[in-house]
Parts: structure tokens; C-alpha cells; sequence
């Protein structure tokens, strides 16, 4: 992989399972708060490959139509994946997924109508999965962070599309960079309003944070956008972290 098109996923060094709990060894509490998380991470799965299979609809080119199908072919096979994580976890599916449904909808359905402030959020969006997983890898059970790491590897690569898509956008439309630092901006305002009520936010961090190592996620969250957003040559910003609202 070239230098210039590496990614922030592609860079980051991958943790060992071999210390991490088994299922039938984590306690009551533990195990509802994760069949929790992966409700949320599930349904955005589902969303995920919903937004590739319209984006291959979407696209003019074969090649590019073909790519995007890949791509939702792969989201597919991590929404099962992490179905059978949570039915493995005692979880039940539709339910884990619904107090989720609403805010990703709404997030997904309020999309961003210029295409290269769409690619931005394309792309940042990407980088958060890698770094919601790449975080709940830590705190889950081994054979899901298995199961992570093999989602991991199609994330790296999605990213990569995703930068080299934008990288091509700013280039060939006009006030390009300005388009797409706006499209940063937007995206960033998305993502810190998530927990806040009736937001138009993906999701409600607080389904993670029961799970500990909380700093840990909000500071991967906060400072890999900040690089994501760096890496593709935009102005940095300074990232505020999230107004969190822990529930105990
Ligand atoms: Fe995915
Ligand atoms: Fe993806």
C-alpha cells in the first residue's frame, strides 16, 4: 500500500484475544451490557450494508457498482456475525437492535445532500466503526473480539475505498476543499449531538460506556476523527469531546 493513500485504520496495531474472558465466564451484568452494545452495533451493521447496496444503485460505472455490492456483501456478513454473537450471549436479536432503530434511522434517512460533504461523512463514518470495534474488542468476550478481527480487516479496506473516493472528489469539483471541510464539520456536529436526547446522532454512547474503559472510547473516537480529518489535508479542528450522559 502507497504511503500517500495509507489510511489512520491501516497504520494501527492490532491487540491479542488470548486475555480476554469466554462467554460462560462473564458474570450476569457484564453479559446484558454487552448483548446492549451489540445491539447498537448490530442494527448499524444493517445499516451499513442498507447504505452500500443504495450507493451501488447509485453509481454510473460497472466498476464502481460492483465495488459497492462487495462492500455490502461484507456489512451483511458482519450484521449475522454479530447476530450470532449476541444470540451466543443469551440476547434476542429484534430486541437488542429496536432501542437503537429510531436515532440511526434518523441519522442514516437525515443524509448530507452535497456528494462531497456525503464522501466525508462516508469516510469518517467508516473511521468510527473501526474505532468502536477496535475499542469493544477490549471489552468483550474472545470469541467475538475474534469474530472483530476479521471485521476489522474489511473495515480497513472500506476505508481505504472511501478515502480514495473523497481524495478524487475534492479534486475534480469546484470549492472542493471548502465543500468537504464543511462536510468534516456537519459530520463532527452529528456525532458529538449523539447523546443527546431526541438527537439526530447515531447512537447512544452510553450503551458502551456500562462496558468500562470508557475515556479509552470517547479519546479513540474523538482524536481518530481529528486525524481522519487531517490525513485527508482538510484545516485541523479542535474536537470537543462528547457531552456525555452516563446512566448508571
Ligand atoms: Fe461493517
Ligand atoms: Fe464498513
Amino acid at each position: 500500500m502507497a504511503a500517500s493513500t495509507r489510511t489512520v485504520s491501516s497504520i494501527q496495531a492490532r491487540d491479542s484475544v488470548s486475555d480476554l474472558p469466554k462467554i460462560e465466564d462473564l458474570n450476569p451484568k457484564k453479559k446484558t451490557a454487552l448483548i446492549q452494545a451489540l445491539g447498537a452495533i448490530t442494527y448499524g451493521e444493517l445499516k451499513a450494508y442498507n447504505g452500500a447496496m443504495e450507493q451501488a444503485e447509485l453509481c454510473e460505472s460497472e466498476a464502481d457498482k460492483k465495488t459497492y455490492r462487495k462492500i455490502a456483501a461484507e456489512e451483511l456478513r458482519h450484521h449475522k456475525g454479530f447476530s450470532r454473537r449476541l444470540v451466543a450471549m443469551g440476547g434476542d436479536v429484534d430486541r437488542a437492535m429496536k432501542p437503537f432503530m429510531h436515532s440511526l434511522d434518523n441519522f442514516h434517512e437525515n443524509k448530507v445532500v452535497d456528494p462531497v460533504a456525503g464522501a466525508v461523512a462516508g469516510y469518517l463514518g467508516e473511521g468510527v466503526a473501526f474505532d468502536l470495534l477496535t475499542w469493544f474488542k477490549k471489552v468483550t468476550d474472545a470469541e467475538t473480539a475474534q469474530f472483530i478481527d476479521t471485521v476489522i480487516d474489511d473495515e480497513v479496506e472500506h476505508e481505504q475505498i472511501a478515502i480514495e473516493k473523497l481524495r478524487e472528489l475534492i479534486r475534480t469539483t469546484p470549492l472542493g476543499w471548502f465543500k468537504a471541510q464543511l462536510g468534516a464539520y456537519q459530520m463532527l456536529y452529528r456525532m458529538i449531538s449523539a447523546s443527546e436526547p431526541n438527537s439526530s446522532g447515531p447512537i447512544s454512547y452510553t450503551a458502551f460506556l456500562r462496558l468500562g474503559r470508557a475515556n479509552e472510547l470517547v479519546v479513540s473516537l474523538a482524536t481518530g476523527m481529528a486525524k481522519r480529518v487531517a490525513l485527508i489535508g482538510l484545516p485541523s479542528f479542535k474536537v470537543g469531546l462528547p457531552k456525555l450522559r452516563i446512566l448508571s
